[in-house]
Order: structure tokens, then C-alpha cells, then sequence
């Protein structure tokens, strides 16, 4: 293999089909929110045809029917039958010790974890994270909703990779009630995770709007795979997961079907060696006298 990373320019099922059984060590993956945005409104239907609209995976073309807008709650059961078959690829693509990471909003959470239940089994469910953050308005209705979901499911629960050691630690909350040493060391986090959103104007900031903070990644990918593993996100946006992956000395795989990601990406990766393109050619979305690609501060952490 003599990439480092690959970025493909695909539907994910499509790429997740032709993927080796048993060959990732760790897949996180922040599909859209089913919010009832315009993207769930539409239904198209696919069809295999050599002189269709649209080209997918491997250059295989597909005639594509608009069957109609439908409301709400119709669109959700568009969602999960979206989000099942690709949810199955994963599990079959997951090595022995390899686990899934699914970030999701809390309005679907509860929904998508019965299906993870299903295709992973419900002892597979190692963790509900809650990523909490404080930014934005605050409604005077109800309790601000300032929280994302991550759920964190292994392919075997008795064999699966994790390493605490590995996790940067974080300030105790009240450091002098445990004394100058551990405070010193700081502590391990829990399952609830204190982070800022990607600050508007920091360096880290892509313009992707859903852009996540390479500091959840970094913990995520430091405790549940080893250097020179394999990660995938097959709904890589703004591809804050290869950053994090790349960083942190490991491969990656991103796919993504939107060509404002990829063309947000190019520019991102430009200076990230052995990368290698499929579907998409970066070179004329990359700065012509790009810096290169600034590592983050580690310590953005704040509990
Ligand atoms: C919430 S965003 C991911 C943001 C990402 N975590 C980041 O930090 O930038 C979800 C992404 O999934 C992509 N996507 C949606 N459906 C897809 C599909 N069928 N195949 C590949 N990508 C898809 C969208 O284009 C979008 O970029």
C-alpha cells in the first residue's frame, strides 16, 4: 500500500461495498442530522444506466428519478433506511478488535442506537459520549440542548482495542482536594466531554458548516487505534478525521459525495504527502504557495 491517506469522491455505499471484510481498525463517522433539512425532502430513485446524470463509484453511471417531496416524518424513515446498509458495511468491514464510532444529534440518537443494537448486538455498545459545548443562543422555553451524541460500539467486545494510556489527560476539576502530584498528572476523561465547537476565526476553522473539532477526533482515534492503523470516515466533510489520523501517524480513508467537501479538502490536505485521489482531481482547488499544514496545540481541552 503506498498511501498514507486516500480521499474518494463517491457515495459511501458504494465504496464501503467494495471494502475487504475485517480490514478497518476504526471507523468514526457524523452522518447528516436528520433535522428535516431540504436534503431528506427529496426522494430520488438510482438506476443503473450507461448514459445517466450521475456517476458514482468506479465511473459507473446512474439515471436518477425525483419521486417526490415528502413531509417529516417520512423523511425520517428515509433516515434510518439511509443510514442501515451502511451501518452493516461498517460491522463487516470492522477487524476483530476494530470499533465504530457514530456521532449524531440528540433528537435521532435514541433511534439510530436501536439499530446499532441490532447489527452490532447490544453487548457490543461500549459508550454513549456526550461531546457538551457552550455556544450559541439560549432558549428561554426549555434547557438549552448545548450537546452531541458519539456512540462508541466495538465489533467484538471481548477483543477490541482500547488504550487509556494513550488519551491525553485533563485538569482536575478541583485540584487541590488530590494533591500536587496527580494534580500535575491530571485525570483520565469520562463519557462526558467538555469542548469548544471550531472557534470562528481559528486556524482550525475550514468554512465547512459542519465542521467537528479535531480534538474529539484526536481523543477518539489516540484510545481506539495504534499508529499505522487503518481509519475510515465514509461522511468525511471538511476530512477532520484524516487530519486527526494523519497527525497522530496513522492511514486513512475518507469518502464524501458532496464536491464542496472535497474541494474543502483538497485544500486542507495540500501539503499532506502520499495522499492519493480517487474521482477527484484536487489541483485546481490547492493554494498556489500554501504553508504547510500547521500541527494543533494538543491541550484544547477544558473540564
Ligand atoms: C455532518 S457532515 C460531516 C462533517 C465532518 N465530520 C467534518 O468534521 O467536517 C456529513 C457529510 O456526509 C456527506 N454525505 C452525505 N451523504 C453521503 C453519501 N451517501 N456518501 C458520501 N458522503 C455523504 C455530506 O456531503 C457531508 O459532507
Amino acid at each position: 500500500m503506498s498511501w498514507r491517506g486516500q480521499i474518494i469522491f463517491a457515495d459511501n455505499l458504494d465504496v464501503l461495498r467494495s471494502i475487504e471484510g475485517g480490514s478497518i481498525d476504526l471507523i468514526y463517522i457524523d452522518p447528516p442530522f436528520n433535522t428535516g433539512g431540504k436534503q431528506w425532502r427529496r426522494r430520488l430513485r438510482a438506476e443503473s444506466d450507461p448514459n445517466g446524470d450521475r456517476v458514482g463509484f468506479a465511473g459507473r453511471r446512474y439515471r436518477t428519478t425525483v419521486l417526490g417531496s415528502l413531509a417529516y416524518e417520512d423523511a425520517f424513515d428515509n433516515y434510518l433506511a439511509f443510514l442501515q446498509p451502511r451501518l452493516e458495511e461498517a460491522h463487516r468491514i470492522l477487524a476483530p478488535h476494530g470499533s465504530l464510532y457514530l456521532h449524531i444529534d440528540y433528537r435521532e440518537a435514541h433511534y439510530v442506537k436501536i439499530m446499532l443494537d441490532r447489527i452490532f448486538g447490544r453487548t457490543a455498545f461500549i459508550n454513549e459520549i456526550i461531546w457538551a459545548y457552550d455556544y450559541g443562543g439560549r432558549s428561554r422555553r426549555r434547557w438549552p440542548a448545548k450537546h452531541d451524541t458519539i456512540f462508541f460500539y466495538a465489533k467484538d467486545p471481548e477483543r477490541y482495542f482500547f488504550d487509556a494510556d494513550a488519551v491525553e489527560r485533563i485538569p482536575y476539576m478541583a485540584p487541590t482536594l488530590v494533591g500536587p502530584r496527580k494534580a500535575s498528572r491530571g485525570k483520565l476523561p469520562t463519557d462526558v466531554w467538555w469542548h469548544t465547537i471550531v472557534p470562528t476565526n481559528s486556524h482550525e476553522k475550514t468554512g465547512y458548516p459542519t465542521q467537528k473539532p479535531l480534538g474529539i477526533l484526536r481523543r477518539i482515534i489516540q484510545a481506539s487505534s495504534r499508529p499505522g492503523d487503518l481509519v475510515l470516515d465514509f461522511f468525511a466533510g471538511s476530512g477532520t478525521t484524516g487530519i486527526a489520523a494523519w497527525e497522530l501517524g496513522r492511514r486513512f480513508i475518507l469518502v464524501d459525495n458532496n464536491p464542496n467537501a472535497l474541494a474543502i479538502m483538497a485544500q486542507r490536505f495540500a501539503h499532506i504527502p502520499d495522499v492519493e485521489w480517487i474521482n477527484f482531481d484536487p489541483s485546481p482547488y490547492r493554494p498556489p504557495h500554501a504553508t504547510p499544514v500547521r500541527r494543533h496545540p494538543l491541550r484544547s481541552w477544558s473540564e
